[in-house]
């Protein structure tokens, strides 16, 4: 099981060495810690808390990276950003003025890609259960591409075709059955998962997508899960869809384009960061001789290590006796889901540098939120926090604010971009009036019968 996931014994790493491989963070004495060129803590005296802060530039600098890796590997790829990672419209622009289209996976995140400005001939749909409506909307846009995941999605959707007197250009999604060697919750590509075509199927599917009216069969995609960290996985499945490939050409049929997916992991706690350049080499060297278009669809790697969740802390609450202390932090599982869900390990750092130099304690960081689930961190060696010390919990730029929820009745927290030393509030904090707005009473509920 990947290390990102707190069942892993040993160390954790300190903040130094959280630090040390997250260049656009820094710890000044003054300023305390910077994101990019902006006091983190300016932005919480303005806005308060729980705060989410995304890097401009930090996604410029991945995006080109990714990209270079794919250019020096000699490949020319479609780097399609899949939006479920964060479907801000200002995160989905910057990564489209680096030259990414969108992976989208429902008609809502098609309508943000194309509301961020986005044209529909630079988004492809996946997922496994597009609705009619969905179907229709993306081919009125002239979508790129739909990613079909089974046999019954085919056929619905070249009925959907030929009603709308459209032509749709698919892809069969095929599950290689390969383990990515990730969190059970986010493995898609094993036999029992529901994603995906089984492989032995995809031949005979794919002639009969070739054969049905309204269809384009353009090719193939493979997506085999998520916080990937190593490259055999990745191999093995694209090998297998190279064979499909083969297979399909030798009945006669085209495959012009092979989407690879995303899955690249990043470094939360001790893993090492999935490299780009790897992930290039194993595309050239499985998939990289066939002549077809070639897409990836990165949506963790780009976005992740590009955000922070700026939190602060309500009280210290005694544990029992000889048990570590609870840190009560203003931030929640509503906020940030991935802890409660995954075991996920996020690094903390407090705000201020002399918090930093405190001397560290046991403690176990939990927020508000009435669940024994909202625990951001268990036996977590941190600088001792006071009430009211604020901390950034990292990496959460992807699968963050997305998985957001306002269970608790807690509003959603405010967004800010930074670039650079700019900073711009990109959503404010929901008001909590909001969350019963579009709450109705009925009628007799507010005149009840017999009352005065
Ligand atoms: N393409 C498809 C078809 C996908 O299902 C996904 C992610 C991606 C691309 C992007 O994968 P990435 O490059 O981000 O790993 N909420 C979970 C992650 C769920 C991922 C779902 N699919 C988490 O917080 O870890």
């Amino acid at each position: 099981m990947a290390d990102t996931f707190s069942t892993h014994p040993g160390q954790d790493p300190t903040l130094q060495d959280l630090l040390a491989v997250r260049p656009a963070l820094s710890m000044h004495a003054i300023d305390g810690l910077v994101f990019e060129d902006v006091p983190l803590n300016a932005i919480a005296d303005a806005l308060g808390t729980p705060t989410w802060v995304m890097g401009a530039q930090t996604l410029r600098t991945r995006y080109h990276r990714l990209d270079r890796a794919m250019r020096d590997a000699g490949l020319d790829v479609d780097i399609h950003f899949a939006v479920k990672a964060n479907d801000h419209l200002a995160i989905l622009k910057i990564l489209h003025a680096q030259g990414a289209g969108a992976d989208v996976v429902s008609g809502g995140e098609l309508r943000r890609a194309i509301a961020a400005g986005i044209p529909a001939r630079e988004i492809v749909f996946s997922g496994v259960g597009k609705t009619r409506a969905e179907m229709e909307l993306a081919l009125h846009h002239g979508i790129a591409r739909i990613n079909v995941e089974s046999a019954e999605e085919l056929d619905l959707l070249s009925a959907v075709a030929v009603a709308c007197g459209r032509t749709a250009p698919v892809a069969l999604r095929i599950n290689p059955d390969v383990d990515a060697g990730t969190h059970a919750k986010i493995t898609t590509g094993l036999a029992g998962n529901k994603f995906g075509i089984p492989y032995d199927r995809a031949v005979e599917l794919y002639a009969h997508a070739a054969s049905l009216p309204g269809l384009h069969a353009a090719g193939v995609a493979v997506h085999i899960g998520s916080q990937i960290e190593r490259m055999q996985p990745y191999r093995a499945a694209y090998a297998r869809v190279a064979d499909l490939v083969r297979a399909i050409r030798a009945r006669g049929l085209g495959v012009d384009v092979i989407d690879c997916g995303g899955g690249l992991g990043i470094s939360y706690r001790h893993e090492t960061e999935g490299a780009p350049e790897a992930l290039a080499h194993a595309i050239r060297i499985e998939l990289g001789g066939l002549g077809t278009r070639l897409e990836i669809e990165p949506g963790r790697w780009l976005a992740g290590p590009a955000g922070v969740l700026l939190s602060t802390v309500v009280l210290r609450k005694r544990g029992y006796d000889g048990m570590p202390p609870f840190i009560v932090l203003d931030a929640a599982m509503n906020d940030l889901a991935r802890p409660s869900l995954y075991d996920a390990w996020h690094g903390i750092i407090p705000l201020s540098a002399r918090d930093a130099v405190a001397p560290s304690e046991q403690v176990h960081v939990v927020g508000p939120v009435c669940e024994s689930g909202d625990t951001f961190g268990h036996d977590r060696t941190l600088p001792r926090l006071h009430d009211g010390a604020r901390v950034a919990l990292l990496d959460t730029g992807a699968y963050g604010m997305v998985m957001s929820s306002t269970y608790n009745a807690r509003a959603m927290a405010a967004q800010v971009l930074v670039d650079g030393s700019r900073w711009d509030v990109i959503r404010a904090r929901q008001k909590v009036e909001s969350l019963w707005a579009g709450d109705i009473i009925p009628d007799p509920l507010t005149h009840p019968a017999g009352a005065e």
